[in-house]
């Protein structure tokens, strides 16, 4: 069922995620699939809701810092608690999650196996009164079905979810359009284990030049929990098949091959005639384009395409967390 904002709904909701049941709600970042985050048999609808392999651990969102001890064992005495705090008021509320060693009371199922837990306290007003109204953490993955395009609209996350969630509350399109950046805290050197909404410009200027950036694991056996952000090659896509513009030659496009440029078009010589595209931002804004681009790429996903062509962009700013998802959605 999908309802406004209202704090009435807002009851409601953290009434049903009290009783095990599955919540939808709106982040800064896109829409979360929400669950009771310490009980086991409620986290376990997430997964069969989304067909998500069980060896990919959720994200656990929190209201504020000092809740991050009710789900992990981070203190002063760690080597990167400093670090952590600086994170925290740089960037929390915000798309940046923290993985820190995970406390007893986070069943294994949350974090697949691991010793560790994903933390992150979202930045968008919705969220956080429903997470204060339920009053402990909530799991919560994108709410998409599983290696699918991210939800950036409630309507998406009706049309891939439907009747698995007990409620999915409407909060407009997201602000960011693309996933949070997922730091690793808990290994020697602090890394970056999926790019997304804070950059690792950003990050660099309160982690300094000691931060990893792990390589696209593309190659990572997709079994693999630790390295799960996304890992899987195929993740983010649309069922229509997506290239890059960089690597599609203009004369052998099927016939009916949709662009989605990043900027106005440049009178390039030799253009196609596309049977659609879209510009997503008049003045080549990545910050813009990032909070278009899943909800586009759906929309061309619906309109009978043999072939989805996308811009590509530098890796600076969001720009890379852009072309990781990109690079993962090709066909
Ligand atoms: O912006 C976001 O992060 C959104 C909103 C809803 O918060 N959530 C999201 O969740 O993108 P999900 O499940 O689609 O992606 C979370 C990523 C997963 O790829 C998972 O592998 C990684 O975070 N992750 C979770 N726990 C981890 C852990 N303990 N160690 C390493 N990676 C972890
Ligand atoms: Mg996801």
């Amino acid at each position: 069922m999908l309802v406004e904002s209202s704090p009435e709904n807002i009851r409601r909701a953290a009434e049903l995620l009290r009783s095990g049941e599955l919540v939808a709600f709106p982040t800064e970042t896109v829409y979360g699939l929400g669950a009771n985050g310490l009980d086991r048999s409620a986290v376990g609808k997430i997964f069969a809701a989304k067909g998500r392999p069980s060896n990919n651990p959720l994200i656990l969102h929190i209201g504020n810092f000092e809740q991050i001890s009710e789900v992990s064992t981070i203190s002063p005495e760690d080597k990167h608690f400093d670090l952590a705090k600086r994170l925290v008021d740089e960037f929390w509320p915000g798309p940046l999650t923290l993985v820190v060693p995970k406390h007893d009371r986070v069943p294994s199922e949350v974090t697949a196996g691991l010793d560790t837990v994903a933390v992150r306290v979202p930045d968008n007003p919705i969220a956080l009164e429903l997470i204060k109204a339920f009053g402990g953490p909530l799991a919560a993955p994108s709410a998409n079905l599983s290696s699918g395009v991210s939800p950036t609209e409630a309507s998406h996350v009706a049309e891939d979810l439907g009747q698995a969630v007990a409620m999915i509350i409407d909060g407009g399109p997201t602000r960011f359009g693309i996933e949070s950046t997922v730091l690793d805290l808990s290994s020697k050197t602090p890394s970056v284990l999926r790019p997304g909404g804070i950059s690792k410009e950003e990050l660099q200027s309160v982690v300094g030049d000691a931060l990893i950036i792990s390589a696209c694991a593309q190659t990572e056996p997709a079994n693999a929990p630790k390295l799960s952000p996304g890992r899987l090659s195929k993740h983010y896509a649309p069922r229509t098949p997506l290239k890059l513009r960089t690597e599609v030659e203009i004369s052998t496009l099927p016939p009916r091959s949709g662009y989605i440029r990043f900027s106005p078009e440049q009178n390039e010589v030799g253009e196609p005639k596309w049977v659609r595209t879209k510009t997503l931002s008049e003045n080549g804004d990545l910050r813009e384009v990032a909070t278009r681009l899943f909800s586009t790429i759906r929309e061309f996903d619906r309109s009978g395409l043999d072939l989805i062509v996308v811009d590509t962009c530098s890796l600076s700013g969001i720009g890379t967390a852009i072309m990781d998802r990109l690079n993962r959605a090709r066909g």
